[in-house]
């Protein structure tokens, strides 16, 4: 596989916190690759170590053939990064936001029109174009946040928690133009507490806990892994308990067999399920 990231080893500390705490991974040119854990898990932190805003402890990162530690500038120049918070000009415009990241990344000035053009159509952007950033909703921000961390034609973008915070339509909205973003040749990282997120987008799955990584594979595997079935039962003291089953067959006998003092839900397996299997952990941290 051509990989277009490699981790090796990393490690990352604050004081005597371990952050991230000696992960390897490799990322495969073209896919979208979702890093999935609870709060405080690392995941913002491995994202600002890949795009070098911030130094390595330990270990090594390649983005596209250049050593991220040995040569920065080329290993930028591949890359976009859309932040946690996406870092606007709120006093100007949706355009002159646009102009001003242009002229910061050092477009070529005979370029930057073009370029901006081409991407506010991309992300239909157009009838917003004069408004200030200030009065737009927090999924038309993201989109001019997009344009911004697209201008220099990046390899991979990195986005991360792109959805958080916006309503179910702009949520599929954003899916909808990463795909697309994808499908036109841009390899996606992407973190996110939203596991339907990553089942709706990604190819692969990382799950990270206190730094290091716990599980990496397709959110098909991950969930037949545990088993592509489960039964969510509780009784009269309301206490949920879960149980997880090959096949339809088997959960629907293993329901029925629990009589009636019970409320059961038969459904599929879905990534939160392989999460609190995997870590043991509630999902609460999760959300
Ligand atoms: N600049 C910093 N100084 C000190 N500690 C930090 C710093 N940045 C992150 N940390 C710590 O490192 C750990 C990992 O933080 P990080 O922001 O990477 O988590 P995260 O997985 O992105 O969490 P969230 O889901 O809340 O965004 C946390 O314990 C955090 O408090
Ligand atoms: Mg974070």
């Amino acid at each position: 596989m051509d990989n277009i990231i490699v981790i090796e080893n990393i490690v990352k500390r604050f004081g005597d916190h371990t952050a991230v705490d000696g992960l390897s991974l490799d990322i495969g040119r073209g896919e979208i690759f979702g890093f999935l854990g609870p709060n405080g898990a690392g995941k913002t932190t491995t994202v600002r170590l890949m795009t070098t805003l911030a130094n390595l402890d330990e270990g090594r990162i390649v983005i596209d053939g250049h050593d991220i530690s040995k040569d920065p500038i080329k290993a930028k120049r591949c890359l976009g990064l859309i932040q946690q918070n996406v870092s606007l000009d709120k006093e100007l415009t949706v355009y002159e936001n646009m102009m001003h990241h242009a002229m910061f990344q050092k477009i070529p000035k005979a370029e930057r029109r073009k370029r901006i053009e081409e991407l506010i159509e991309y992300v239909e952007l157009d009838r917003y174009r004069d408004y200030m950033v200030n009065s737009l909703s927090g999924g038309w921000k993201k989109r001019v946040a997009i344009v911004c961390s697209l201008l220099h034609n990046p390899k991979i973008l990195f986005l991360d928690e792109p959805t958080v915070g916006l309503d179910i339509d702009a949520r599929r909205k954003l899916w909808d133009l990463i795909k697309k973003m994808n499908k036109d040749g841009t390899t996606v990282f992407l973190t996110t507490h939203y596991i339907e997120e990553a089942e709706a987008i990604c190819d692969r799955v990382g799950i990270i806990d206190n730094g290091r990584l716990i599980a990496l594979d397709s959110p098909k595997e991950l969930r037949n892994r545990i088993g592509r079935m489960a039964v969510e039962y509780y009784g009269e003291d309301g206490k949920t308990e879960y149980r997880y089953f090959p096949g339809r067959q088997e959960a629907n006998d293993f329901a029925t067999n629990l009589g009636n003092d019970y409320t059961v839900i038969v459904r599929r397996t879905n990534l939160e399920d392989c999460f609190v299997e995997i870590t043991g952990k509630k999902v609460g941290g999760l959300r």
